[in-house]
Protein backbone atom coordinates (compact mmCIF):
# COMPACT_ATOMS: atom_id res chain seq x y z
CA UNK A 1 0.00 0.00 0.00
CA UNK A 2 0.89 3.40 -0.82
CA UNK A 3 -0.32 5.80 1.48
CA UNK A 4 -0.79 9.53 0.16
CA UNK A 5 1.24 11.26 2.95
CA UNK A 6 -0.57 14.58 3.07
CA UNK A 7 -3.82 15.82 4.84
CA UNK A 8 -5.62 18.49 2.91
CA UNK A 9 -8.42 19.45 5.26
CA UNK A 10 -9.87 21.13 8.34
CA UNK A 11 -8.08 20.35 11.28
CA UNK A 12 -5.72 17.40 9.81
CA UNK A 13 -2.92 17.23 11.46
CA UNK A 14 -0.06 17.58 8.37
CA UNK A 15 3.35 15.01 8.60
CA UNK A 16 5.22 18.33 9.05
CA UNK A 17 4.49 21.39 10.55
CA UNK A 18 5.88 24.06 8.22
CA UNK A 19 7.41 27.75 9.54
CA UNK A 20 5.67 27.89 12.68
CA UNK A 21 9.10 27.92 14.87
CA UNK A 22 8.63 32.08 16.00
CA UNK A 23 4.42 30.94 17.00
CA UNK A 24 5.85 28.34 18.92
CA UNK A 25 7.97 29.92 21.03
CA UNK A 26 6.27 32.98 21.44
CA UNK A 27 3.73 30.88 23.16
CA UNK A 28 6.18 29.19 25.11
CA UNK A 29 7.10 32.39 26.68
CA UNK A 30 3.91 33.23 27.11
CA UNK A 31 3.14 29.72 29.43
CA UNK A 32 6.42 31.06 31.03
CA UNK A 33 4.42 34.58 32.53
CA UNK A 34 4.18 34.58 36.47
CA UNK A 35 1.82 35.61 36.46
CA UNK A 36 0.02 35.13 33.41
CA UNK A 37 -1.28 38.55 32.04
CA UNK A 38 -1.51 37.83 28.49
CA UNK A 39 -3.57 35.31 26.74
CA UNK A 40 -3.02 34.12 22.92
CA UNK A 41 -5.40 34.84 20.01
CA UNK A 42 -4.33 32.52 17.21
CA UNK A 43 -6.26 34.16 13.94
CA UNK A 44 -5.72 34.23 9.96
CA UNK A 45 -7.48 33.47 6.99
CA UNK A 46 -9.63 30.05 6.27
CA UNK A 47 -6.98 27.48 5.63
CA UNK A 48 -4.01 28.88 7.20
CA UNK A 49 -3.16 26.48 9.74
CA UNK A 50 -5.14 28.12 13.26
CA UNK A 51 -6.30 24.42 14.21
CA UNK A 52 -3.23 22.55 13.73
CA UNK A 53 -1.52 24.53 15.29
CA UNK A 54 -3.41 24.82 17.94
CA UNK A 55 -2.89 20.69 18.08
CA UNK A 56 0.85 21.84 17.95
CA UNK A 57 0.57 23.91 21.17
CA UNK A 58 -0.28 21.20 23.46
CA UNK A 59 2.41 18.69 24.07
CA UNK A 60 4.85 21.77 24.92
CA UNK A 61 1.78 23.05 27.55
CA UNK A 62 1.65 19.66 29.14
CA UNK A 63 5.03 19.25 29.28
CA UNK A 64 5.11 23.02 31.11
CA UNK A 65 2.85 21.63 33.77
CA UNK A 66 -0.37 22.86 32.16
CA UNK A 67 -3.28 20.99 31.71
CA UNK A 68 -5.01 22.15 28.61
CA UNK A 69 -8.65 21.38 27.57
CA UNK A 70 -11.18 23.45 25.49
CA UNK A 71 -13.01 23.21 22.45
CA UNK A 72 -14.53 24.10 19.06
CA UNK A 73 -17.22 26.95 19.84
CA UNK A 74 -20.31 26.71 17.51
CA UNK A 75 -22.73 29.34 17.32
CA UNK A 76 -24.90 27.84 19.50
CA UNK A 77 -22.57 26.91 22.43
CA UNK A 78 -21.44 30.97 22.34
CA UNK A 79 -25.52 31.85 22.21
CA UNK A 80 -26.13 32.70 26.20
CA UNK A 81 -24.11 32.99 28.99
CA UNK A 82 -25.41 30.52 30.71
CA UNK A 83 -24.24 28.22 27.50
CA UNK A 84 -20.56 29.79 27.50
CA UNK A 85 -20.33 29.29 31.28
CA UNK A 86 -21.40 25.71 30.69
CA UNK A 87 -19.10 25.19 27.86
CA UNK A 88 -16.43 26.58 30.42
CA UNK A 89 -17.47 24.16 33.32
CA UNK A 90 -17.92 21.13 31.11
CA UNK A 91 -14.58 21.07 29.49
CA UNK A 92 -13.03 21.89 33.03
CA UNK A 93 -14.84 19.30 34.51
CA UNK A 94 -13.10 16.35 31.89
CA UNK A 95 -9.70 17.27 32.50
CA UNK A 96 -10.13 17.71 36.12
CA UNK A 97 -11.66 14.09 36.10
CA UNK A 98 -8.52 12.25 36.73
CA UNK A 99 -6.98 14.80 39.22
CA UNK A 100 -9.43 16.14 41.66
CA UNK A 101 -11.83 13.64 43.79
CA UNK A 102 -14.48 14.45 45.84
CA UNK A 103 -13.16 14.81 49.42
CA UNK A 104 -15.87 16.29 52.17
CA UNK A 105 -13.34 18.71 54.20
CA UNK A 106 -12.52 20.17 50.14
CA UNK A 107 -15.68 21.13 48.57
CA UNK A 108 -18.23 23.13 49.80
CA UNK A 109 -21.82 22.39 50.56
CA UNK A 110 -23.60 19.57 48.65
CA UNK A 111 -20.74 17.80 47.20
CA UNK A 112 -19.79 14.73 48.72
CA UNK A 113 -23.03 12.23 48.31
CA UNK A 114 -21.11 9.70 48.90
CA UNK A 115 -18.52 10.80 51.73
CA UNK A 116 -17.30 7.52 52.63
CA UNK A 117 -15.98 6.86 49.22
CA UNK A 118 -13.29 9.54 48.64
CA UNK A 119 -12.19 8.47 45.07
CA UNK A 120 -15.28 9.53 43.53
CA UNK A 121 -13.89 11.98 40.63
CA UNK A 122 -15.26 15.45 40.27
CA UNK A 123 -18.17 15.72 38.17
CA UNK A 124 -19.62 18.28 35.81
CA UNK A 125 -22.67 18.02 38.37
CA UNK A 126 -20.55 19.25 41.34
CA UNK A 127 -18.56 21.93 39.68
CA UNK A 128 -22.35 22.81 38.44
CA UNK A 129 -24.01 23.27 41.62
CA UNK A 130 -20.84 25.70 42.88
CA UNK A 131 -22.23 27.79 39.87
CA UNK A 132 -26.00 27.18 40.57
CA UNK A 133 -25.64 28.09 44.46
CA UNK A 134 -23.12 31.86 43.94
CA UNK A 135 -25.63 34.41 43.60
CA UNK A 136 -25.13 37.24 41.33
CA UNK A 137 -24.59 37.80 37.47
CA UNK A 138 -23.42 34.75 35.62
CA UNK A 139 -19.60 35.97 35.87
CA UNK A 140 -20.04 36.06 39.58
CA UNK A 141 -20.98 32.61 39.33
CA UNK A 142 -18.54 31.04 36.82
CA UNK A 143 -15.26 32.96 39.20
CA UNK A 144 -16.62 31.18 41.97
CA UNK A 145 -16.48 28.00 40.27
CA UNK A 146 -12.55 28.90 38.63
CA UNK A 147 -11.30 30.44 41.91
CA UNK A 148 -12.62 27.55 43.51
CA UNK A 149 -11.02 25.17 41.41
CA UNK A 150 -7.38 27.01 41.71
CA UNK A 151 -7.27 26.99 45.12
CA UNK A 152 -8.05 22.83 45.10
CA UNK A 153 -5.01 22.54 42.53
CA UNK A 154 -2.84 24.90 44.87
CA UNK A 155 -1.45 21.27 46.28
CA UNK A 156 -0.89 19.73 43.07
CA UNK A 157 1.57 20.11 40.50
CA UNK A 158 -0.29 21.60 38.16
CA UNK A 159 0.96 24.77 37.27
CA UNK A 160 -2.37 25.94 35.80
CA UNK A 161 -5.01 25.75 33.32
CA UNK A 162 -5.17 26.57 29.39
CA UNK A 163 -8.67 27.02 28.00
CA UNK A 164 -8.66 26.86 24.14
CA UNK A 165 -11.05 27.54 21.83
CA UNK A 166 -11.32 27.34 18.38
CA UNK A 167 -13.87 29.23 15.56
CA UNK A 168 -13.89 31.83 18.52
CA UNK A 169 -14.96 34.09 16.06
CA UNK A 170 -18.69 32.87 16.63
CA UNK A 171 -18.55 34.42 20.11
CA UNK A 172 -20.04 37.51 20.47
CA UNK A 173 -22.65 39.62 23.19
CA UNK A 174 -26.40 39.81 21.65
CA UNK A 175 -27.28 43.22 23.74
CA UNK A 176 -30.69 43.09 22.20
CA UNK A 177 -31.29 40.05 23.62
CA UNK A 178 -29.65 40.94 26.99
CA UNK A 179 -26.94 38.49 26.57
CA UNK A 180 -23.41 38.72 27.30
CA UNK A 181 -21.46 35.57 26.52
CA UNK A 182 -18.52 37.11 25.04
CA UNK A 183 -17.99 39.70 27.80
CA UNK A 184 -19.19 37.31 30.27
CA UNK A 185 -15.79 34.94 29.43
CA UNK A 186 -13.27 38.26 29.03
CA UNK A 187 -14.24 39.43 32.39
CA UNK A 188 -14.32 35.99 34.21
CA UNK A 189 -10.53 35.95 32.70
CA UNK A 190 -9.17 39.56 33.25
CA UNK A 191 -10.21 39.16 37.08
CA UNK A 192 -8.93 35.36 37.21
CA UNK A 193 -5.56 37.11 36.16
CA UNK A 194 -5.45 40.63 38.09
CA UNK A 195 -4.64 38.63 41.65
CA UNK A 196 -1.60 36.41 41.71
CA UNK A 197 -2.27 32.94 42.23
CA UNK A 198 0.44 30.38 41.93
CA UNK A 199 -2.13 27.99 39.84
CA UNK A 200 -2.91 30.18 36.73
CA UNK A 201 -5.63 30.10 33.96
CA UNK A 202 -4.93 31.31 30.56
CA UNK A 203 -7.10 31.57 27.25
CA UNK A 204 -6.06 31.03 23.61
CA UNK A 205 -8.58 31.63 21.34
CA UNK A 206 -8.37 30.66 17.72
CA UNK A 207 -10.40 31.74 14.74
CA UNK A 208 -11.12 34.11 11.47
CA UNK A 209 -9.50 37.62 11.72
CA UNK A 210 -13.55 39.33 12.60
CA UNK A 211 -12.29 37.21 15.94
CA UNK A 212 -9.80 40.21 17.02
CA UNK A 213 -12.13 43.48 16.68
CA UNK A 214 -14.74 41.82 18.40
CA UNK A 215 -13.25 41.49 21.33
CA UNK A 216 -12.01 44.83 21.10
CA UNK A 217 -15.70 45.90 20.74
CA UNK A 218 -16.93 43.87 23.73
CA UNK A 219 -14.07 45.17 26.11
CA UNK A 220 -11.58 47.98 24.92
CA UNK A 221 -9.04 46.08 27.96
CA UNK A 222 -8.69 43.51 25.38
CA UNK A 223 -5.69 44.86 23.50
CA UNK A 224 -3.63 44.86 26.54
CA UNK A 225 -5.08 40.81 27.85
CA UNK A 226 -4.13 38.94 24.06
CA UNK A 227 -1.08 38.17 22.44
CA UNK A 228 -2.05 38.35 19.26
CA UNK A 229 -0.75 35.49 16.63
CA UNK A 230 -1.49 36.24 13.14
CA UNK A 231 -0.46 33.50 10.88
CA UNK A 232 0.54 34.20 7.60
CA UNK A 233 0.88 32.45 4.63
CA UNK A 234 4.35 30.32 4.22
CA UNK A 235 7.72 31.69 2.88
CA UNK A 236 9.10 29.75 -0.04
CA UNK A 237 11.49 28.40 1.69
CA UNK A 238 9.02 26.77 4.12
CA UNK A 239 6.43 26.00 1.26
CA UNK A 240 9.19 23.74 -0.41
CA UNK A 241 9.35 21.73 3.29
CA UNK A 242 5.79 21.84 3.57
CA UNK A 243 5.78 20.07 0.10
CA UNK A 244 9.09 17.78 0.42
CA UNK A 245 9.12 16.66 4.11
CA UNK A 246 6.17 14.64 4.02
CA UNK A 247 7.37 12.63 1.26
CA UNK A 248 10.94 12.47 3.64
CA UNK A 249 9.00 11.29 6.81
CA UNK A 250 6.68 8.59 4.80
CA UNK A 251 9.86 6.98 3.01
CA UNK A 252 7.73 7.26 0.07
CA UNK A 253 9.86 6.02 -2.68
CA UNK A 254 8.05 8.29 -5.31
CA UNK A 255 9.80 12.02 -5.08
CA UNK A 256 9.32 15.35 -6.34
CA UNK A 257 11.36 16.77 -9.09
CA UNK A 258 12.70 20.28 -7.95
CA UNK A 259 10.83 21.96 -10.58
CA UNK A 260 7.58 20.20 -9.50
CA UNK A 261 8.21 21.60 -6.18
CA UNK A 262 8.96 25.06 -7.52
CA UNK A 263 5.65 24.75 -9.27
CA UNK A 264 3.50 23.34 -6.49
CA UNK A 265 4.90 26.09 -3.98
CA UNK A 266 3.82 29.11 -6.61
CA UNK A 267 0.20 27.29 -7.44
CA UNK A 268 -0.15 27.36 -3.66
CA UNK A 269 0.67 30.53 -3.18
CA UNK A 270 2.45 29.50 0.44
CA UNK A 271 -1.27 28.10 1.99
CA UNK A 272 -0.74 25.30 3.77
CA UNK A 273 -4.68 23.61 2.80
CA UNK A 274 -3.61 24.68 -0.78
CA UNK A 275 -0.42 22.83 -0.48
CA UNK A 276 -1.70 20.09 1.39
CA UNK A 277 -3.99 19.99 -1.49
CA UNK A 278 -2.17 20.06 -4.21
CA UNK A 279 0.45 17.57 -2.45
CA UNK A 280 -2.02 15.06 -2.68
CA UNK A 281 -3.28 15.26 -5.76
CA UNK A 282 -0.04 15.04 -7.79
CA UNK A 283 0.48 12.16 -5.76
CA UNK A 284 -2.31 10.31 -6.42
CA UNK A 285 -2.02 10.80 -10.18
CA UNK A 286 1.39 9.60 -10.11
CA UNK A 287 1.17 6.72 -7.92
CA UNK A 288 -1.59 5.81 -10.56
CA UNK A 289 1.29 5.20 -12.80
CA UNK A 290 4.36 3.93 -11.11
CA UNK A 291 4.91 3.11 -7.45
CA UNK A 292 8.65 4.81 -7.05
CA UNK A 293 10.37 7.60 -9.12
CA UNK A 294 10.72 10.63 -9.83
CA UNK A 295 7.55 13.15 -10.20
CA UNK A 296 8.23 15.37 -13.45
CA UNK A 297 4.93 17.43 -13.62
CA UNK A 298 1.98 18.83 -12.26
CA UNK A 299 -1.89 18.39 -13.56
CA UNK A 300 -2.05 21.81 -12.81
CA UNK A 301 -5.21 22.53 -15.28
CA UNK A 302 -7.29 19.23 -13.61
CA UNK A 303 -6.02 20.69 -10.31
CA UNK A 304 -7.28 23.93 -9.88
CA UNK A 305 -10.91 22.71 -11.42
CA UNK A 306 -11.20 20.56 -9.04
CA UNK A 307 -9.90 22.86 -6.18
CA UNK A 308 -13.05 25.36 -7.26
CA UNK A 309 -15.14 23.24 -7.21
CA UNK A 310 -14.31 21.57 -3.90
CA UNK A 311 -13.12 24.90 -1.94
CA UNK A 312 -13.82 27.62 -3.85
CA UNK A 313 -17.46 26.85 -5.38
CA UNK A 314 -19.29 26.73 -2.04
CA UNK A 315 -18.38 29.19 -0.45
CA UNK A 316 -18.89 31.48 -3.53
CA UNK A 317 -22.38 30.09 -3.82
CA UNK A 318 -23.49 31.19 -1.02
CA UNK A 319 -23.55 34.54 -1.87
CA UNK A 320 -26.20 35.78 -3.56
CA UNK A 321 -25.93 37.33 -7.41
CA UNK A 322 -25.53 40.90 -6.11
CA UNK A 323 -22.91 39.93 -3.41
CA UNK A 324 -21.35 37.77 -6.05
CA UNK A 325 -21.44 41.35 -8.75
CA UNK A 326 -19.58 43.01 -5.57
CA UNK A 327 -16.99 40.62 -4.81
CA UNK A 328 -16.18 40.63 -8.52
CA UNK A 329 -15.87 44.47 -8.65
CA UNK A 330 -13.27 43.86 -5.76
CA UNK A 331 -11.30 41.12 -7.93
CA UNK A 332 -10.76 43.88 -10.06
CA UNK A 333 -8.54 46.31 -7.62
CA UNK A 334 -4.89 45.92 -7.92
CA UNK A 335 -4.67 45.34 -3.97
CA UNK A 336 -7.47 42.81 -4.42
CA UNK A 337 -5.64 40.24 -2.53
CA UNK A 338 -4.19 42.29 0.18
CA UNK A 339 -6.53 45.40 1.98
CA UNK A 340 -8.92 47.70 0.30
CA UNK A 341 -11.19 50.51 1.32
CA UNK A 342 -14.85 50.74 1.28
CA UNK A 343 -14.12 54.44 -0.82
CA UNK A 344 -12.00 52.02 -3.41
CA UNK A 345 -14.57 49.35 -4.20
CA UNK A 346 -17.22 52.41 -4.44
CA UNK A 347 -15.17 53.88 -7.21
CA UNK A 348 -14.26 50.17 -8.71
CA UNK A 349 -17.87 49.96 -9.25
CA UNK A 350 -18.51 52.90 -10.68
CA UNK A 351 -15.54 52.14 -13.10
CA UNK A 352 -16.84 48.84 -13.78
CA UNK A 353 -20.74 48.57 -13.39
CA UNK A 354 -23.15 50.52 -15.71
CA UNK A 355 -24.55 51.36 -12.12
CA UNK A 356 -22.39 51.57 -9.35
CA UNK A 357 -22.36 50.87 -5.50
CA UNK A 358 -23.18 53.50 -3.74
CA UNK A 359 -21.20 53.95 -0.16
CA UNK A 360 -23.83 52.95 2.04
CA UNK A 361 -25.22 50.17 -0.43
CA UNK A 362 -20.97 49.43 -0.13
CA UNK A 363 -20.73 49.27 3.81
CA UNK A 364 -23.84 46.93 4.06
CA UNK A 365 -22.82 44.31 1.73
CA UNK A 366 -19.54 44.17 3.10
CA UNK A 367 -21.62 44.29 6.57
CA UNK A 368 -23.43 41.21 5.08
CA UNK A 369 -20.20 39.25 3.67
CA UNK A 370 -18.54 39.48 6.97
CA UNK A 371 -20.96 37.54 8.36
CA UNK A 372 -20.74 34.94 5.68
CA UNK A 373 -17.06 34.47 6.29
CA UNK A 374 -16.18 36.02 2.63
CA UNK A 375 -14.38 39.24 4.24
CA UNK A 376 -13.14 40.89 7.13
CA UNK A 377 -12.55 44.46 8.00
CA UNK A 378 -8.63 44.42 9.43
CA UNK A 379 -7.01 46.38 12.90
CA UNK A 380 -6.80 49.44 10.29
CA UNK A 381 -10.72 49.73 9.19
CA UNK A 382 -9.31 48.06 5.73
CA UNK A 383 -11.23 45.29 4.56
CA UNK A 384 -10.12 41.72 3.15
CA UNK A 385 -10.78 38.65 1.58
CA UNK A 386 -11.30 35.76 4.29
CA UNK A 387 -10.68 32.76 1.82
CA UNK A 388 -7.04 32.69 0.33
CA UNK A 389 -6.68 33.37 -3.43
CA UNK A 390 -10.23 34.24 -3.88
CA UNK A 391 -9.72 36.86 -6.43
CA UNK A 392 -8.44 34.33 -8.58
CA UNK A 393 -10.96 32.14 -8.38
CA UNK A 394 -13.52 34.81 -9.29
CA UNK A 395 -11.40 35.55 -12.33
CA UNK A 396 -11.34 32.11 -13.52
CA UNK A 397 -14.96 32.73 -13.42
CA UNK A 398 -14.69 34.46 -16.78
CA UNK A 399 -17.88 36.65 -15.72
CA UNK A 400 -18.93 40.19 -17.06
CA UNK A 401 -21.18 42.01 -15.36
CA UNK A 402 -20.26 45.02 -16.93
CA UNK A 403 -23.18 46.62 -18.96
CA UNK A 404 -22.23 47.11 -23.42
N1 LIG B 1 2.33 24.84 8.97
C1 LIG B 1 1.80 23.93 8.17
N2 LIG B 1 2.57 23.12 7.40
C2 LIG B 1 1.99 22.21 6.59
N3 LIG B 1 0.67 22.03 6.48
C3 LIG B 1 -0.14 22.80 7.21
C4 LIG B 1 0.39 23.79 8.09
N4 LIG B 1 -0.65 24.42 8.68
C5 LIG B 1 -1.77 23.86 8.20
N5 LIG B 1 -1.49 22.88 7.32
C6 LIG B 1 -2.49 22.10 6.58
O1 LIG B 1 -3.43 23.05 6.06
C7 LIG B 1 -4.77 22.60 6.19
C8 LIG B 1 -5.59 23.60 6.97
O2 LIG B 1 -5.17 23.64 8.31
P1 LIG B 1 -6.17 24.09 9.49
O3 LIG B 1 -7.43 23.31 9.42
O4 LIG B 1 -5.41 24.09 10.75
O5 LIG B 1 -6.46 25.61 9.03
P2 LIG B 1 -7.37 26.66 9.76
O6 LIG B 1 -6.66 27.95 9.71
O7 LIG B 1 -7.79 26.16 11.09
O8 LIG B 1 -8.63 26.72 8.77
P3 LIG B 1 -10.12 27.23 9.07
O9 LIG B 1 -10.07 28.73 9.03
O10 LIG B 1 -10.93 26.70 7.93
O11 LIG B 1 -10.53 26.69 10.41
C9 LIG B 1 -4.68 21.21 6.79
O12 LIG B 1 -4.78 20.29 5.75
C10 LIG B 1 -3.31 21.16 7.44
O13 LIG B 1 -2.78 19.85 7.40
MG1 LIG C 1 -9.63 25.72 11.89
Amino acid sequence: MFENPYRPGAGQLPLYLAGRENEKKRFKRLLDQKPVLRNTIITGLRGVGKTVLLENLKPASKEMGWLWTGNDLSESASLTEDRICRRLITDLSLILRPILVKSVDQLPIGFARQPEKFDIPLTFDDLWQIYDHTPGLSSDKIKAVLFKIRDLLEKSSVKGIIFSYDEAQNLSDHAIAGEYPLSTLLDSFSALQRDHHPVQMMLVLSGLPTLFPKLNEARTYTERMFDVMTLAKLDHENSKLAIVEPIEISKSKLKFAEKTVEEISNMSGGYPYFIQYICKEVYDTWIDQATDGIVTSVPSKEIVDKLDQDFFAPRWDNATDRQQEFMWVIAGLPNCETEFTQQEIVRQSKQRLKKGFSPSHTSQILKTLEDKGLVFRSRRSKYCFAVPLMSEFIKRQNLNYQNP
